[in-house]
């Protein structure tokens, strides 16, 4: 596993809504500097955050009531589409614009697409509608985390881990005991474990209100470069779909600057959606689990950067699905490469 690279060509998750308003927002996005604000009408707008005269950072600058955007070093204005208006220095204004990448805004998450703009496509996000469904309620946020993309994504993939890692809360023995079942759609990966008449780990029994036996399902899908969204259901054993307790967790894994990465996540549920202790128990609850996640995948990650000949790993069954979600980026980024090379080599013309 040596992937420290980053696909360009794909959505990210690159802010929540409500991090986003009219002071300016710097977050590093697959090793690229990104200012992020909102124009006067609400629209909210992403531009590489280096000023084109001396790379200062344009998060450091300021944003009048007109959309105006100014860097602070020299003075340079940019325009709302990122065009520059004018600098102080000179009566005629200096030839540069800045490099604004698509974005979606969409159910309170703000989507980028860091590479060809060309290529964004929106039929590629995955349906986000609960985040704002009125029978849903959901907690969100984002963590940080000093280990490379991948490890999250992995971890996310093989949720095996859940027993040895998260023994407290959402995991015990049935869940290593389970075998998962892989799907590969096009880039697309997904898993699927079910798990019948188990005992209850203790954040369900508590989040849910049973005791064992119960029935656990999770269904996987993970939507490359950066997307992941676990369904949960929960239920007495035996209960049928649709009754039964339904949570949904969506992560964004977006790489930042080097090996770190924003770990974005919400978690939601249609059960209770009024019960204020419910939700604050879940979100420490998921706080909680991330933590135990963060700190493993920083210990991971020494061990990855201090290996870097990349000495061989040994496999099982269960990571059959974050295998396929490493062959997923992998191919991704080889696209990338090899469209990057084409748009590179001269055509080759006739003699003249
Ligand atoms: S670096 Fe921005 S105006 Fe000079
Ligand atoms: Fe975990």
């Amino acid at each position: 596993m040596t992937l420290t690279q980053h696909v360009r060509n794909g959505w990210y998750l690159g802010a929540w809504s409500d991090e986003i308003g009219r002071t300016l927002k710097q977050r590093w996005i697959t090793d690229i500097p990104v200012c992020f604000y909102r124009l006067p009408d609400q629209t909210v707008t992403a531009v590489e955050d280096r000023c084109p005269h001396r790379k200062y950072p344009l998060s450091l600058g300021h944003l009048d009531d007109e959309g105006t955007l100014q860097c602070d070093y020299h003075g340079y204005r940019f325009d709302g589409q990122g065009v520059c208006v004018g600098v102080a220095e000179q009566a005629d204004r200096p030839k540069a614009a800045l490099r604004r990448f698509p974005l979606v805004e969409r159910d309170g998450a703000i989507w980028i697409w860091p590479g060809d703009p060309e290529l964004a496509d929106e039929s590629l996000l995955p349906d986000t509608s609960w985040l704002t469904d009125p029978s849903w309620t959901h907690v969100h946020g984002v963590v940080p985390l000093k280990a490379r993309h991948m490890l999250l994504l992995e971890n996310l993939l093989d949720l095996t881990h859940e027993t040895f890692l998260h023994p407290t809360s959402i995991g015990n023995a049935a869940v290593a005991a389970t075998p998962i079942d892989v799907t590969v759609d096009g880039d697309r990966v997904g898993f699927s474990r079910r798990m019948i008449g188990i005992e209850a780990p203790p954040f369900y029994e508590k989040s849910c209100g049973l005791t064992s036996p119960v029935d656990r399902w999770q269904d996987g899908d993970f939507y490359p470069p950066g997307i992941f969204v676990l369904n949960i259901r929960v239920a007495a054993t035996g209960t049928e779909e649709p009754d039964g307790f339904h949570m949904k967790v969506l992560y964004g894994m977006t790489p930042g600057r080097g090996n770190e990465t924003h770990d974005f996540y919400a978690l939601g549920r249609d059960y209770l959606i009024d019960d204020q202790e419910l939700t604050k128990f879940q979100h420490e609850q998921q706080l909680a689990v991330m933590q135990e996640d963060v700190d493993a995948l920083e210990a991971q990650e020494i061990m990855y950067a201090t290996d870097p000949g990349g000495s061989a790993e040994s496999s099982i069954k269960s990571d059959l699905a974050a295998l396929r979600g490493r062959r997923a980026v992998a191919k991704m980024l080889a696209r990338e490469q090899r469209a990057q090379q084409d748009a590179r080599v001269p055509h080759s013309r006739a003699s003249v």
